[in-house]
């Protein structure tokens, strides 16, 4: 039996498929647009290779959107029906009962099964950065990082050592070991230099440090780590901005937005994420940012009954309140609220809690009821975690509800909100420096000034 490159056994004859299949491994672990290209090629030289539509099933169920689960159906479906003709090794069924899983509404159980592939297969550095992905999805920090810390002995020397320090270094980050992140993330671009999960791992690091200056003289000059990815390029260069905002560069944050940011005008769930919450950060300071929510509003729009998880819905959401489109906020939120009886599945159950508090209170902040607003953030922060995301993408709810106590009043719950989010990060940033001030004037809002359309919705 052939062998992938990472030293797995797989049920490839064909050598053409197999150098396919060995560029679609790299491609994943590298967040590389190939990716689809040489997974679409390896079907075409060997159409019944189980393990690629298990992966096809599974990338697309990654992706977060409701048309793609009929994708993932017919996957597995040609899946099982290659594994009748010819039977899969033991491994590989691991992925095609992990699509099952997912399918059937149980993400836990999928990692279960890429766990499984761990135990007898530690090398498998498809199934490890399956499970990372997975997880993320769930939040789940300190299951990812467990995992991985689990692994650590099978990747010295591994062919995929560099893109597992990545992983491990954004889980250390997550998990607050800030320090011993910076140090995997940094040996991970030196094994693997086109690794933008590793770079980002270390975007994450300067921003939960209050690094941001430091942080854009270390990331200059290193594109070619990410200019090679599908998506996640933009979110790269969200980080960028979220640094100038930090500094209080806002005409560079919206150039970015403009140039890189938005350069594409996608719906992908994770770009509307990306300019959402960057345009919310903005005019929580204050800066007018014109018309840019109507595009973002138009396109999550047609994605309103997607339901598929709670972090896009809640995305979508923030398109309309941002936009402040009366009628598309109250339909997503409704499709939030039926989401459970509509899908028994762990995604689904999210959606409906924490998720349709959080919605609910970005629909409160957009109607200025700003006691309701926080009173919904609040009790949804406990468990917000679950919606999937980083500590950076989730911060924008953070923001939220500190900025709903301050605009209602609610000095004591402000001061409450802006005490955890300091202890968490270690420091002060400028937000919470200039939201402590604002306390200390007895002012309702931190944002030097206050324009364009957030002026005119704020009593
Ligand atoms: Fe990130």
């Amino acid at each position: 039996m052939k062998q992938d490159i990472y030293g797995c056994d797989v049920t490839l004859a064909n050598e053409n498929a197999l150098q396919a299949w060995n560029k679609t491994l790299h491609g994943f672990l590298a967040h590389s647009a190939s990716t689809g290209i040489t997974l679409g090629e390896t079907l075409e030289f060997k159409p019944e290779f189980a393990l690629a539509h298990s992966c096809k099933g599974l990338f697309s169920l990654l992706l977060g959107r409701k048309e793609l689960n009929e994708v993932a159906t017919e996957a597995f479906a040609a899946a099982k029906a290659s594994d009748k003709q010819n039977p899969v090794s033991e491994r590989e069924r691991h992925f095609i009962n992990a699509l099952g899983a997912w399918l059937e509404g149980s993400l836990r159980k999928a990692i279960l099964e890429m766990e499984s592939v761990l135990a007898k297969w530690p090398h498998d550095a498809l199934a490890m950065k399956l499970s990372h992905a997975i997880m993320f999805m769930l939040g789940d920090s300190h299951g990812m990082r467990n995992l991985l810390e689990n692994l650590t002995e099978a990747y010295f020397g591994h062919t995929a050592e560099g893109y597992f320090n990545g992983c491990y270094a954004f889980t250390l980050e997550e998990t607050g070991e800030y320090i011993k992140a910076e140090k995997q993330g940094r040996r991970a671009l030196e094994l693997a230099p086109d690794d933008a999960w590793g770079l980002h791992a270390i975007a994450h690091i300067f921003d939960m440090t209050g690094r941001a200056k430091e942080g854009l003289e270390w990331i200059d000059g290193k594109q070619a780590a990410w200019q090679h990815c599908n998506n996640f390029r933009y979110h790269v260069w969200w980080h960028i901005a979220l640094m100038h905002l930090d500094l209080g560069n806002y005409d560079k944050v919206l150039e970015l937005y403009d140039e890189d940011i938005r350069k594409d005008k996608t719906d992908d769930y994770r770009d509307i994420s990306n300019a959402t919450s960057v345009l919310l950060r903005l005019e929580f300071e204050g800066v007018d940012v014109g018309d840019r929510w109507q595009e973002l509003s138009d396109l999550s729009a047609a994605r309103t009954d997607d339901n598929c998880v709670a972090f896009a819905d809640l995305h979508y959401m923030m398109a309309f309140c941002g936009n402040f489109d009366e009628k598309p906020a109250t339909q997503p939120l409704q499709n939030m609220q039926s989401a459970e009886t509509g899908h028994h599945n762990e995604l689904a159950s999210i959606i409906h809690k924490p998720g349709v508090l959080a919605a609910t209170g970005l629909e409160a902040f957009r109607d200025q009821n700003f006691a309701l607003a926080h009173d919904c953030l609040s009790k949804a922060r406990p468990t917000l975690q679950e919606i999937g995301g980083s500590h950076a993408q989730r911060d924008v709810f953070e923001r939220l509800a500190i900025e709903s106590a301050l605009r209602g009043g609610l000095t004591t719950q402000a001061k409450s909100l802006l005490q955890e989010r300091d202890l968490h990060r270690g420091y002060k940033d400028s937000y919470s420096e200039s939201r402590w001030r604002a306390i200390k004037s007895g002012s309702r809002s931190g944002a030097p000034q206050i324009a364009g359309v957030a002026a005119k919705n704020i009593a």
